[in-house]
């Protein structure tokens, strides 16, 4: 994927430094790669490991031994095609939007012109402090890449934000701004993600489990493949996929007409949202007290992909399927009731698969009743072979 290109890898002293020794050795299979270190990395990892996966003398101080200190950070930073920071924190990235130069990696991000991707990883509150936000997004204007971090479980326990972003990911990324990828130059893709909220009351709403992380993760991957994405988000707590436009909107109601305005300008509609079935049929005016509420009247919701597929003309449709028995008798049955050209089928009582998690297992249904059965993968990785099977149809 990388063959005949130069790499600067810089490590930051974070708990994901070990993860960029897998990254490294990857990127090795086809790029020549060369390491930095911050100080504080290397208490980490090694920087014997490296020199090992690398085949290169790591650089660590301004003025280490083993090349010519005056010149040694402006000889590395002419070398890469591309420098990516993983994992980076979020000192290096203060010091990377402040123009600091206090170390080998901040002193060679200043010098170089190479294209810069950070992978930042940190704990939850740092991430959404507005102090970080405000140098992240200095970076961004200043046409750095930022390779999001995930939510789950991070390294002190805490649960949010701030987890290096999947090798998937990060790899997709480089590719993208090395190559260019082309694949879906030129087109527009719509895409839904997240549930939908339906009120109840001022305060109480009905919703469903869903992250909305599929969704974010096929509106990424597209536009890293060169499409123009619009993402129609309900609520989710998960940042702006890289390159998209997001559109937010709360009920099923919102999104239905998100989607009917923007389909018209697309050519592929990617229906990954959780849409409630049902709402409430009154919305009352004030809290709703406990002791008048002892049942609920329900609605049903429009089925926007139902509805919009009806005159979708040329566009290519794929839908989602959630079902816990009779997955592929089912899944069928949506697929031509709902005119999609995939579903993708999800059984969420499988391990790994579902809500809340950075994985999952699925099936791809294809119109000619023909399948594509997926292992557990990262929710990246289902994304991307997603896409794989509509370029197949759009080529
Ligand atoms: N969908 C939709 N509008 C709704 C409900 C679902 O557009 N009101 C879409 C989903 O985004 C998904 C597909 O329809 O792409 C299938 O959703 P799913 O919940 O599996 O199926 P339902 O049609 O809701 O059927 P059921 O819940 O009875 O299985």
């Amino acid at each position: 994927m990388f063959f005949g290109k130069k790499i600067l890898v810089g490590v930051t002293g974070g708990i994901a430094a070990y993860k960029a020794a897998f990254l490294v050795r990857e990127l090795k299979k086809s790029a020549d790669v060369r390491v930095v270190m911050t100080k504080a990395a290397g208490h980490f990892v090694s920087p014997l490991t490296f020199e090992a996966l690398s085949g290169h003398k790591v650089a660590i101080d301004l003025f280490g031994e083993g090349y010519d200190a005056a010149t040694a950070h402006i000889d590395w930073a002419r070398w890469p095609d591309l420098i990516l920071v993983c994992p980076a924190t979020a000192n290096t990235i203060g010091k990377a939007a402040h123009g600091l130069a206090d170390n080998m990696l901040t002193t060679i991000i200043l010098a170089a012109t190479a294209p810069v991707i950070f992978c930042p990883a940190m704990n939850v509150e740092m991430y959404k402090n507005a102090a970080y936000q405000h140098n992240e997004k200095t970076l961004l204007q200043r046409g750095c890449h930022i390779v999001q971090p995930g939510e789950g479980e991070l390294a002190c326990g805490e649960i949010g934000i701030g987890r290096l972003a999947e090798t998937e990911e990060i790899l997709a990324m480089i590719n993208f701004v090395l190559n260019g990828s082309a694949a879906l130059q030129g087109k527009r893709v719509l895409v839904t993600a997240g549930p939908t909220h339906e009120a109840l009351d001022p305060v109480r709403y009905l919703a469903n489990r869903s992250s909305g992380k599929m969704g974010y993760a096929l509106a990424e991957q597209a536009a890293l493949r060169g499409a123009a994405v619009t993402l129609i988000s309900g609520p989710t707590g998960l940042p702006r996929p890289y390159r998209t436009e997001l559109c937010r909107v709360v009920t099923a109601q919102e999104m239905h007409v998100a989607v009917q305005e923007l389909l018209p300008e697309n050519d592929v509609l990617i229906m990954a949202a959780a849409v409630a079935d049902f709402r409430p049929a009154v919305r009352a005016t004030q809290k709703i007290k406990k002791e008048s509420a002892h049942s609920l009247e329900l609605t049903a919701t429009v089925d926007i992909l139902q509805d919009v597929a009806k005159d979708k003309g040329d566009r290519l449709v794929i839908g989602f399927a959630l079902e816990t028995e009779d997955e592929m008798e089912h899944a069928a049955e949506k697929l031509y009731r709902k005119k999609c050209d995939l579903l993708v089928v999800n059984n969420p009582s499988q391990a790994g698969a579902g809500f809340e998690v950075d994985t999952n297992i699925v099936t791809i249904l294809r119109k000619d009743g023909s399948q594509k059965q997926l292992p557990l993968m990262s929710k990246t990785a289902v994304a991307q072979a997603i896409l794989d099977e509509l370029q197949l149809l759009l080529s």
